[in-house]
Parts: C-alpha cells; sequence; structure tokens
C-alpha cells in the first residue's frame, strides 16, 4: 500500500466536539522524570505515539522497568544516577529531538559510555546546542559537526553551571536542568522563555528550585542531588495536536468545534494569542489549574474576515511548532502578515521555514522571505483547482498535517506523501478527520 493519501474536495460544513491526543512534551517528561523517582509512578493518558514509545524503550534499555495497565504506566522509578547503563549501549532517539536532549541530560552521570542515534531527520539536527553545556557540566562527548550518533561519556563528579539559554528552546533547557539534577551544588541558568512543563513539574514535586521572571529571561536556580517521590499525572490534550483542527474549522464554511481537557499552558498558547490578534472566533471555556498547568477546552467557530499580523517575536517560542498552520491562515487573511526571527523552524524535523516558503509559493502565494523574517501576502478569495504534490519534506508529521488541512480548505486535488509521519505525534489524526466527514483515499 503507498504511505500517501489523495484528496479532491473540500470538507463539509460541521459541529462538533472532540478531544485530541495527549501533550507529547508532557508524555515524554513525566516517563523521564518518573524514572529518577523514587517508587512506583503512575501516568494516566500517557500519548501513544512513536516519540513516547521510544522514550520508553529507552527507560527500559537503561534499567527502568515499566508496566503498561488498562487506564496508565506505572513507571518503577530508580532514584537520581540510578540508572544501570552498559558500556556502549545504543540509545535510539527516533525521531525525537526531545527525547534525544533531553535523555542526553538524564544520563549525564553515566560512568558509562553510551551512543545516541535516531533516524534520518533527527540525525540531520544539530545537537551543539546541548553539547556545549554538557561539556561544561564536565561530560565528554564525541560527534561529526554536532550530528547524530554521539556518543557520550558523563561522570558522577560533575560540576554545577552558570549559562544563558538564547534560543528560547525548552529542549536545551530541560537538558541542562537534567544535567543539573545529578550534580551536586547549585546550577543557574538564564533562559530566554520558553515552554516551562519541566519546571512546573519540579515544582510540583517540591524540587528545590527558584525561578526569578523577568521580562524576556527566567532566571532559574536549582540544587542537584535532591531526591523526589514518585508521583501520578493524567495528561491533558496537546495544544499542538488540536491547532490542526482549530485551523481546520477556522477556514471551513459554517463550522463549529469544541475541543476538550487541552492544555492551555501560557508558554504553549502563541496560536491563540496570534489567532485572536487575527480576528479569529476563539474562546476558552472550563479554564482550571492542574497541577501547575492551566487546562481547558476550547471553543471555534469558522471566520470569515480573518486579518493579516505584525508577529511579535515574543510569540515565537510559545507557537514555534505551529507556525506552518499560522502561514496557511496567513495566507487567507486580508493584508500583509510579518513574522520576524523564525530561524529556530529550520531546526525542526525538517527545515521548515523553507518547506513554509515552498508550500505557499506552490498553492500561489507571495512570500518575501529576508533572512528568518517572512512576509505573506495574503488572499481571502484563494481557491485553489489545480494538481498539488506535497512530497520530500523529511517525512515531517507537521508539514503532513499542515497540508492535509489546507487540502480540506482550500480545494484542489492533492496527494500528500508520507503519512506513516503522523505516528510520531498523532497516530490517530487521520481516523478523527475522516470522522468530520473527510473524503481522503
Ligand atoms: C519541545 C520543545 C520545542 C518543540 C518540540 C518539543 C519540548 O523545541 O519544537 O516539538 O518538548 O521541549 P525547542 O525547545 O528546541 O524549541
Amino acid at each position: 500500500m503507498k504511505n500517501q493519501i489523495k484528496i479532491e474536495s473540500p470538507i463539509k460544513p460541521f459541529k462538533k466536539q472532540i478531544e485530541v491526543s495527549s501533550d507529547k512534551s508532557l508524555s515524554i517528561r513525566c516517563i523521564l522524570l518518573s524514572s529518577i523517582a523514587l517508587g512506583r509512578s503512575k501516568i494516566f493518558n500517557l500519548l501513544d505515539s512513536e516519540d513516547v514509545n521510544n522514550t520508553l524503550k529507552v527507560i527500559k534499555k537503561i534499567g527502568v522497568n515499566y508496566i503498561k495497565k488498562k487506564n496508565f504506566i506505572e513507571v518503577h522509578g530508580v532514584g537520581i544516577n540510578g540508572f544501570k547503563i552498559k558500556d556502549n549501549t545504543i540509545i535510539d532517539a527516533g525521531n525525537s529531538g526531545t527525547l534525544a536532549r533531553l535523555i542526553m541530560g538524564l544520563c549525564s552521570a553515566s560512568e558509562k559510555k553510551f551512543k545516541i542515534i535516531g533516524d534520518n531527520s533527527l540525525s540531520k539536527r544539530d545537537f551543539s546546542r546541548v553539547i556545549t553545556p554538557l561539556n561544561l557540566f564536565g561530560v565528554q562527548i564525541v560527534s561529526n559537526k554536532n550530528l547524530l550518533p554521539i556518543e557520550m561519556r558523563g561522570s558522577n563528579l560533575l560540576r554545577p553551571i552558570m549559562y544563558e539559554e538564547k534560543k528560547g528552546s525548552a529542549q536545551i533547557k530541560t537538558c541542562i536542568i537534567f544535567s543539573a539534577i545529578n550534580t551536586h551544588g547549585v546550577t543557574r541558568i538564564k533562559a530566554l522563555h520558553s515552554r516551562n512543563h519541566t519546571e512546573l513539574l519540579l515544582k510540583y514535586l517540591n524540587y528545590p528550585m527558584k525561578i526569578k521572571k523577568q521580562k524576556k529571561y527566567d532566571l532559574i536556580e536549582l540544587k542537584g542531588l535532591n531526591q523526589f517521590k514518585s508521583f501520578n499525572y493524567k495528561i491533558p490534550g496537546d495544544i499542538s495536536s488540536a491547532s490542526f483542527f482549530i485551523t481546520l474549522t477556522l477556514l471551513s464554511k459554517d463550522s463549529e468545534l469544541l475541543i476538550k481537557n487541552i492544555n492551555l499552558n501560557p508558554s504553549r498558547i502563541g496560536i491563540l494569542k496570534i489567532l485572536k490578534k487575527m480576528n479569529a472566533k476563539i474562546k476558552l471555556l472550563n479554564v482550571k489549574n492542574y497541577k501547575g498547568e492551566v487546562i481547558g477546552d476550547i471553543k471555534i467557530k469558522s471566520t470569515k474576515k480573518l486579518k493579516s499580523i505584525n508577529c511579535p517575536k515574543s510569540l515565537n517560542s510559545a507557537t514555534i511548532d505551529e507556525f506552518l498552520l499560522i502561514f496557511l491562515i496567513a495566507a487567507k487573511s486580508k493584508g500583509i502578515s510579518i513574522f520576524k526571527d523564525l530561524g529556530e523552524l529550520n531546526k525542526k524535523e525538517s527545515p521548515r521555514l523553507d518547506v513554509a516558503i515552498k508550500f505557499l509559493k506552490m498553492i500561489g502565494i507571495k512570500t518575501k522571505r529576508v533572512k528568518n523574517n517572512v512576509k505573506i501576502y495574503g488572499n481571502p478569495e484563494l481557491k485553489l483547482d489545480g494538481k498539488y504534490h506535497v512530497k520530500n519534506f523529511l517525512k515531517d508529521h507537521r508539514v503532513f498535517m499542515m497540508s492535509t488541512i489546507a487540502a480540506l480548505t482550500l480545494n484542489g486535488h492533492w496527494t500528500i506523501e508520507d503519512k506513516d509521519s503522523i505516528n510520531t505525534s498523532f497516530p490517530k489524526f487521520l481516523r478523527m478527520i475522516k470522522n468530520f466527514g473527510a473524503k481522503i483515499n
């Protein structure tokens, strides 16, 4: 069977209520933190996807057991520095940059040599961003031009560091926090704002940590080697997965959607802030606090009069995985949208900024790019009737899903390759879309 889909007709108006898959960032973090907790943790609603299943395989390989029960996964934590890593263990992170970078921090105290590998897409991504701080802790790392495969040997005599994280990357920040947990003494991080699930989980676990919020940065102070107990956690829905359905609704005619139980952490909802500025009909309902995270429901209505945005750079990190969708919406909005400083987009599963510009050109949308700044010339009347073939995007799940939403809202005859890519983050995406009445072959 071919690993592609064909879409020939747009979606019909709908009125629905859904739940999407569980949050990927929280799923991976809960597994990793429960592996160094003391005792048995229960994680409910864990995302069932390749990135998360690879995380489970990795903890098993380094000596952490878990049992899959009917409604939860029970992780048998071994405590800080309790991993049993054999010499030359191979840790396969698959497609997941988050898993690869976080596990490097988590295993930074291993005296045994181990190797991190990944798939074709992950093997093209830069790891200097975590190699530099890990070296400062005293971890020895060998790589070819900062790419996977990476060989690493840690130490149980790591030294605490002071580090300025300037990319707004939660993967870098969490890698450093995990390594700091393995380190005697106080590590200080000045980190440009980025998603803060790790900090919130550690706060919930009463881990000794101080955080001072500044306008652009967080100042984090963290004392190493403080053991915490096992915990129970129920993972809410993923705003990044919900965003495909938010976009589908906004760009469809006469439709309405309620998405239940989504993680609305302020460091993740850049897309909602941007869309509100663009006139989108979006409301948040039943907002509450869960163990430090904000969760709630999102109500969306089709919006005819979407307008362009001059997007503040300060929203980049909180929107980082949603820009492909924002660009698609900008393409259907009135006016010229402006986005700045999006270099980090080219560091993802595929070079997403390059891919997005190519995609917009393919559907006849004018763009102007100067370095990592982009102008998108919106066309609210955009309606396609040609043939469109989306291919060669390094099997990037988000490119596949964004293209599916484009095909279902812009007309035209579409072939989209690499449907298996959704398995990394949102395996039930196509099944759910079909439940909306979409005709997909
Ligand atoms: C993630 C952080 C983001 C995001 C990725 C998941 C995380 O990457 O793009 O999909 O769970 O920490 P960066 O932190 O590198 O921007």
